[in-house]
This record gives structure tokens, C-alpha cells and sequence, in this order.
């Protein structure tokens, strides 16, 4: 078992209706003069912008807005959020939406917070950051995890590259989790959240630095939860406590615990998505179904155990008679959980078809962006991310 320091601290408020307490919270945070950050449409469509905005009103609390963020974040927006939080005298801002509404509006917080430098640069990984300003967020997707990670993911749209900074600074204050806002959500996006939840303890899941007996147990628990509210979503977009199930499992998936006591993960799979998501704008969860089985198959003979040990205790297969063939039980058993709700299994299902040449330029980027290597499992060299992106066609 690894040394590990777990830090956590947003503030969570899980519940029906609980949005209604927003202005309140921001009050109780020290927050005057606040920023509105939300997506396309769907915000305002289901009237959620108005109650917060009433929210903010019966509270005191000054506020503007600034809507349009798009799935894939891009710096163009958060540019405009830094512009808009300058003229305003901002002082705290307010994500409603999902992980692309959240991570935009951590780039906006850390650009107000050193205005004289360039927010880029941090996804360039040239500097780190001194300050951030706070951010909290009311989730309407459970998903990617921002609500409590210390992870932003940002495209610059001028160079294709999506790149991601983490930072404990951008920890939200708070978030609010009621899952019934998440019952407008189409079928797609609910199932692509539960592949990325699902991800976030994968990803730690399978590593071969250190991993502890606990960690394990809990990591194993929420993944067979989501997977059966997966299905049960799939069916009923309804089902409350499924929803609640999945929205709960979006932020402790993503907050550290399952990964307390490993040598902090692998994360190949998210590093070989970011450039899918950079070079073909799809869908973050979906386009991690479309690799991992590929991921998967590559490198499983050099993480065999922990292969094994997902296989029979999260995918509940019967053990074959080898390890590996356990493993390959387990590889296809969560490939058939794909199926079943509508995920795909390749690049070909997700709608991409890239080109040998495009195949070179995600490894480039990738490799580049990873500082040559990636994970833990198995280390990946850019012949072995290339040939990963080959396999997934
Ligand atoms: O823009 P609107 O109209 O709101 O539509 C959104 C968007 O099209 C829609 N949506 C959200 N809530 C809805 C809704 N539609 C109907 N009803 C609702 N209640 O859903 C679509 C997807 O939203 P998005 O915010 O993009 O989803 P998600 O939470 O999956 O975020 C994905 C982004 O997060 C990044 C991903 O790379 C991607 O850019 N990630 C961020 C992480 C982090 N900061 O910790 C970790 C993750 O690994 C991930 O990389
Ligand atoms: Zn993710």
C-alpha cells in the first residue's frame, strides 16, 4: 500500500429540491458578486436558470450570466468568461450544468484569479497556478466528476488540443446534487456518464503500484452499483434512486477515494480520449467505451491479477481455466454490458473512422501531452498507444 493524502473539500447537498438553497450557500461561502455559468439550452429549458437566478435574488447576491458553453469545453468561452469576470468585479462563480460547464467555469476562476497571465498556459503545462477564485457548481449530469475533482479538462479550439490541469485549488466549495434534474438527460448522455463514472475507478482499479484491500472493496461496490443502474436507466429514465445512485457515484469516483493507496492510477484510457475528443468533438463517456476494450486486451497479461479480480468480482463471471482466459471472460462480459445500453465497443460504432495518418497525429499528441509515456497496468510507449488506436477501428 501506497502513502496517500486524500483532501476533499466541497461541501455536498444531495436531494430533491435542493437547488432552492444556492443563494444561501453562496452567501454562507463569502460570495457577492456572481457569475452564472451554464451550457446550451437545457438549463434554461427546464426553468432551472430562473430558480437559481430567484435563489441568488431572495439572498441578496448580485449576479450576470453567461451561457453557451459547449460539450469539450473551448478556451474562446472561457476567454469571454475572463472578460465578462473583469468588467463585473466577479467574485465566485456558479456552474449549472456537467463536467464541460464546471471544468469551463475552473478555467474562468483560475484566469480571474492572475488576470495578467495567460489561463492557457497551464493546460500547456508551462506554469502551475498561484490562486483560484471559488467555484461551485448545481450538477444536471452525473458524469465527469468535476462537481469535486481537482481536474479540469479545456480545448483550444485553434490547435485541436484538449488538454487537462489539476490542481487542488479548483476544488469546488460546493455542489448541489439533486438527481432529479438529471431525468431530461437523453439516453445517450446518461449511458456515456456511466462509462466515465465507471472510468474514474477503472482507471484506478487497474494499476500495478500498490493497491489496498478497502480501496478495492469500495471501487468494486460502486462499480457493480452503476452498472445496474445503468441498466435500469436504460429502461427507466425515471427511476429516482438510480439516478441518485449514479449521481453519487459520479463525485466519490472522481474525488480520490477509489484510488487511496495506489500509485495514483493509470489514466491511459482518458489521455488516448482526450485526443479523440480533441480531433473528432465526441462525446467524452461514449468515446471511452469505444477504446478501453482495446485497452483492455493490450495490456491485460501485464496486470493479469487485477484483470482476474474485476472479472469475477465486478463483471461476475465463472473463472476459466486459466488467468487469462478469466481476464478475457471479463474483457467480453463488460463489452456485452456495453451492448446492452447502447455504448459502443469501437471507434467504427462511435461514428469515427480516423485515417493512418490521423491515427499518428493522436499518438503524436498524445505521447506529447503525456511527456512520452502513460499508466500503470502497462506502460505505454507511442508505438503501443498507436497500436491501441488501430485495434479500436
Ligand atoms: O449544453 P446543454 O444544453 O446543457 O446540454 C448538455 C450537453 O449537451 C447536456 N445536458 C447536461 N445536463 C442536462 C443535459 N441535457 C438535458 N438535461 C440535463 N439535465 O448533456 C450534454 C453533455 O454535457 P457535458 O457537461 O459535456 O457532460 P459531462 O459531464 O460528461 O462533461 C464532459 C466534459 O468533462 C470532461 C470531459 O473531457 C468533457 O470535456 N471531464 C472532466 C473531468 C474533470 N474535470 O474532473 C474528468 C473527466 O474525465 C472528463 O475528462
Ligand atoms: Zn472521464
Amino acid at each position: 500500500m501506497f502513502n496517500f493524502n486524500y483532501y476533499t473539500p466541497t461541501r455536498v447537498i444531495f436531494g430533491k429540491e435542493t437547488e432552492n438553497q444556492t443563494g444561501q450557500l453562496i452567501k454562507k461561502a463569502g460570495g457577492s458578486r456572481v457569475l452564472i455559468h451554464f451550457g446550451g439550452q437545457s438549463a434554461i429549458r427546464s426553468g432551472l436558470i430562473d430558480r437559481i437566478k430567484k435563489s441568488l435574488d431572495d439572498a441578496g447576491i448580485w449576479h450576470t450570466e453567461l451561457g453557451g458553453v459547449v460539450p469539450n469545453p473551448r478556451m474562446e468561452k472561457v476567454q469571454e468568461g475572463i472578460a465578462l469576470g473583469k468588467d463585473s468585479r466577479i467574485d465566485f462563480i456558479l456552474a449549472v450544468g456537467g463536467g464541460s460547464v464546471i471544468d469551463s467555469a475552473k478555467a474562468i476562476a483560475y484566469g480571474l484569479a492572475e488576470p495578467d497571465l495567460d489561463v492557457w498556459e497551464l493546460f500547456a503545462h508551462t506554469r502551475t497556478a498561484k490562486a483560484c477564485l471559488p467555484v461551485a457548481s448545481v450538477l444536471t449530469i452525473a458524469a465527469a466528476g468535476s462537481e469535486m475533482s481537482n481536474s479540469c479538462v479545456i480545448t483550444n479550439e485553434k490547435t485541436g488540443e484538449k488538454r487537462s490541469y489539476n490542481d487542488d485549488l479548483a476544488r469546488p466549495v460546493f455542489a448541489v446534487m439533486n438527481p432529479e434534474l438529471t431525468m431530461t438527460l437523453p439516453d445517450y448522455q446518461t449511458q456515456s456518464g456511466c462509462v466515465d463514472i465507471m472510468m474514474h475507478t477503472m482507471e484506478r482499479y487497474f494499476t500495478n503500484g500498490g493497491n489496498m484491500d478497502l480501496t478495492d472493496g469500495i471501487a468494486e461496490a460502486l462499480l457493480c452499483t452503476v452498472i445496474q443502474c445503468a441498466k435500469i436507466l436504460h429502461a427507466d429514465p425515471a427511476d429516482y434512486e438510480a439516478r441518485a445512485e449514479v449521481m453519487w457515484a459520479s463525485s466519490l469516483s472522481h474525488n480520490g477515494l477509489t484510488g487511496c493507496g495506489n500509485d495514483g492510477g493509470d489514466f491511459s484510457c482518458h489521455m488516448l480520449e482526450h485526443e479523440m475528443g480533441g480531433m473528432f468533438d465526441v462525446t467524452h463517456g461514449a468515446a471511452l467505451a469505444a477504446i478501453w476494450p482495446s485497452w483492455a486486451r493490450y495490456v491485460c497479461k501485464d496486470c493479469l491479477p487485477r484483470f482476474v479480480k474485476y472479472a469475477i468480482n465486478v463483471m461476475k463471471v465463472e473463472p476459466g481455466s486459466t488467468d487469462e482466459e478469466t481476464a478475457l471472460k471479463g474483457i467480453e462480459a463488460m463489452e456485452d454490458f456495453y451492448r446492452q445500453i447502447n455504448m459502443p465497443t469501437n471507434m467504427k460504432e462511435l461514428g469515427i473512422e480516423p485515417t493512418e495518418e490521423q491515427i499518428l497525429e493522436m499518438t503524436r499528441s498524445c505521447a506529447q501531452a503525456a511527456g512520452g509515456k502513460k499508466g500503470s497496468a502497462k506502460v505505454l510507449y507511442p508505438e503501443d498507444m498507436a497500436a491501441i488506436y488501430r485495434m479500436a477501428l
